[in-house]
């Protein structure tokens, strides 16, 4: 088992990583726009990328302050590889890249309700207030959860977050 880091995804990554279901993330019916990300971490079993979390540095607004964060997004594993352990560990290695390499305070991802236990166990709280998300058709509330991982031990504060993007 290895991390790779890449700033692109191949067709044929792309297909085994997310092409094994339909509605993999189970959001379809939100019908929402994402954004792409601009690292790609992969966990390679033998020499294949069976694991992928997507990276991206982007400011938000909290409170109408700016606050530069980590987003994380595109969390997969291939089908038959999964129970094994693998997105565990990429979720621990983009965490601890995301602050030790690119030095940010937080990160912050877009989740449903049955995986938000699974990002509890990896350090990530829920962000209780309000997080508006920009759409084709102007800003909207954020219909996912939206859960946040500190750094250096720093505090989330509270308030309105106003992403100024579309979810990752
Ligand atoms: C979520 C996902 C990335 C986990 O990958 P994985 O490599 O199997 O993860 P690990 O082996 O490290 O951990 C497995 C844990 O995932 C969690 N999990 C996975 N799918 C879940 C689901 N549908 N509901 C609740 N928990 C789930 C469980 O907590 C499980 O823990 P367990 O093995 O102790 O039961 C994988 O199931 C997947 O690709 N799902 C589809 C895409 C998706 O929903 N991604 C997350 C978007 S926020």
């Amino acid at each position: 088992m290895q991390i790779r880091l890449e700033n692109h995804l191949s067709d044929e990554e792309h297909r085994h990583l997310f092409g094994w279901g339909e509605d993999i993330f189970g959001a379809d019916h939100l019908n929402l726009r994402w954004r792409p990300k601009d690292l790609h971490i992969f966990v390679d079993v033998n020499a294949r990328a069976e694991t992928h979390v997507g990276l991206l540095r982007h400011n938000v607004a909290v409170d109408g302050r700016s606050m530069l964060v980590a987003g994380v997004g595109g969390v997969v594993t291939a089908l038959a590889s999964q129970g094994k352990g693998y997105a565990t560990y990429a979720m621990r290695y983009a965490g601890d890249f995301m602050c030790s390499e690119w030095g940010v305070d937080f990160g912050l991802l877009f989740c449903r309700d049955p995986l938000v236990g699974f990002y509890e166990r990896l350090g990530w709280q829920k962000v209780e207030d309000a997080v508006e998300i920009e759409q084709p058709g102007g800003p909207v509330e954020s219909p996912m959860n939206v859960m946040i991982r500190p750094c250096r031990e720093k505090s989330w504060p509270a308030g309105r977050v106003k992403l100024n993007s579309f979810p990752w």
